[in-house]
């Protein structure tokens, strides 16, 4: 079996070219490039591109032509690969690998154009790939070398991991060659096509990136199903507009205390949180939480490595006693120990200076009436404190009071 090399112009062990060489007068020679033109082509197959780098899934077309001596008749046309088996190169017909045969389409003749199309390519048909054609003369065949080098390639969308909001940020989509089709590139965040980007140059810019730009990035080339993988970029940014929220209430009683939580929105999520009370120039507490335990305004800063922000301050208000349940109750005790000691006195009275019964009847009620006026006067001899501690020795009194009553 012998291979014609497509550098080797001339058959140069062509006997009749020998012998018209040998015959080289001028005359002979105008013959013999008459006969060129009837006979006189040369052996030879082109590929152009010699090289091509082709995307991951779609289809390849090798454009490819030959020529050779007129006078032979073309037997056999086919495409082949080297294959190594047993030390020995061979070259195989790949219209009949069963890897190949189903999306292999010879798109040539048997004339000049050896065109090939080869569909779904995939990173296993990457090799070099020859032309092969046999004459009506046995031995008579070609070998189209070098052939056509195919390389294939995915999309890779490189990216910085994590940028801060208002960097210029720029997104590559990466082959590992450099694509044979001039190609429109496509990008997607989340899925979902960046219409307002179409370019055939592989960079995506991002001027002033914002945090609505964060998502998960891919890329594609126009009229190709194949989609690179996702790429996460993360948009970093400072707390903004942190927020109190209040546990139970802002209005407590004196010896309860009230949470306060700042959240606020930021990525990375703020850690460090520090809470000041207004009018107090250092803080009063640090973490997400924080217990007031006095009357003030507060607000808390949230802070993460890029920058921090102070809420709105809110109010807590702490109440001393005078308006709590325990007090209004101290304050029924008072009205019924006051009626009772009243109409005990009456009683007394009445006893002592022997009057009419029905009279001091009515006088007894028409002192409960009046009773709101001597509770005042008993609660301003009563200072405050008192009447707040001495749940306990109220009811002494009303039992004492009982006692003498009886
Ligand atoms: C070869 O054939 C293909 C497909 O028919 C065609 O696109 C191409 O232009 C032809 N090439 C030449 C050199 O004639
Ligand atoms: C094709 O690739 C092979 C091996 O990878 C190399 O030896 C050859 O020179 C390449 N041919 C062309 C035309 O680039």
């Amino acid at each position: 079996m012998r291979h014609y090399q497509f550098n080797a112009c001339w058959r140069s062990n062509s006997p009749e070219h020998v012998m018209s060489v040998k015959m080289a007068p001028p005359l002979v020679l105008v013959i013999l490039l008459m006969i060129h033109g009837v006979y006189g082509k040369y052996w030879g197959v082109s590929y152009s591109p010699s090289h091509i780098c082709a995307l991951k899934g779609s289809t390849v077309t090798m454009s490819c032509s030959f020529t050779f001596p007129y006078r032979y008749r073309i037997k056999n046309v086919f495409w082949t690969k080297a294959q190594v088996k047993e030390d020995k190169e061979e070259f195989p017909d790949l219209f009949e690998d069963p890897e190949y045969s189903q999306r292999l389409q010879y798109l040539g003749d048997k004339q000049q154009n050896c065109t090939i199309r080869l569909s779904h390519v995939t990173q296993k048909d990457e090799d070099e790939y020859y032309f092969r054609f046999t004459t009506d003369i046995p031995d008579e065949k070609w070998l189209g070398k070098p052939g056509v080098n195919l390389t294939v390639t995915d999309l890779q969308v490189e990216s910085p991991e994590r940028v801060t909001e208002g960097d210029s940020v720029r997104l590559t989509c990466k082959s590992s060659c450099t694509l044979t089709d001039r190609a429109t590139f496509i990008w997607y965040r989340n899925s979902q096509p960046l219409t307002e980007r179409r370019d055939t140059n592989n960079e995506l810019l991002l001027q002033s990136v914002r945090r609505e730009d964060a998502g998960r990035y891919s890329c594609a080339l126009h009229g190709h199903t194949y989609i690179s993988p996702d790429v996460h970029l993360n948009v970093m940014y400072p707390p903004e507009n942190p927020v109190i929220s209040i546990s139970p209430s802002a209005e407590i009683v004196e010896g309860e205390s009230v949470t306060l939580i700042c959240s606020s929105d930021s990525n990375p999520p703020a850690l460090n949180f520090i809470w000041f009370k207004e009018n107090q120039s250092s803080s009063v507490g640090s973490g997400q939480s924080f217990s007031a335990l006095q009357s003030g305004r507060f607000y808390c800063e949230a802070h993460n490595q890029h920058g921090s922000q102070r809420s709105d301050a809110v109010t807590v208000t702490v109440h001393h006693g005078t308006d709590t349940n325990m007090t209004v109750v101290s304050k029924g005790v008072f009205i019924i120990i006051t009626i009772i000691s009243l109409i005990v006195t009456v009683i007394i009275i009445i006893i002592i200076i022997n009057g009419d019964l029905n009279v001091s009847t009515y006088t007894a009620l028409d002192l409960k009436s009046r009773s709101s006026d001597l509770y005042n006067t008993l609660s301003s001899v009563h200072p405050r404190p008192a009447v707040h501690q001495s749940g306990s020795s109220e009811y002494e009194n009303i039992h004492t009071v009982r006692r003498n009553n009886n």
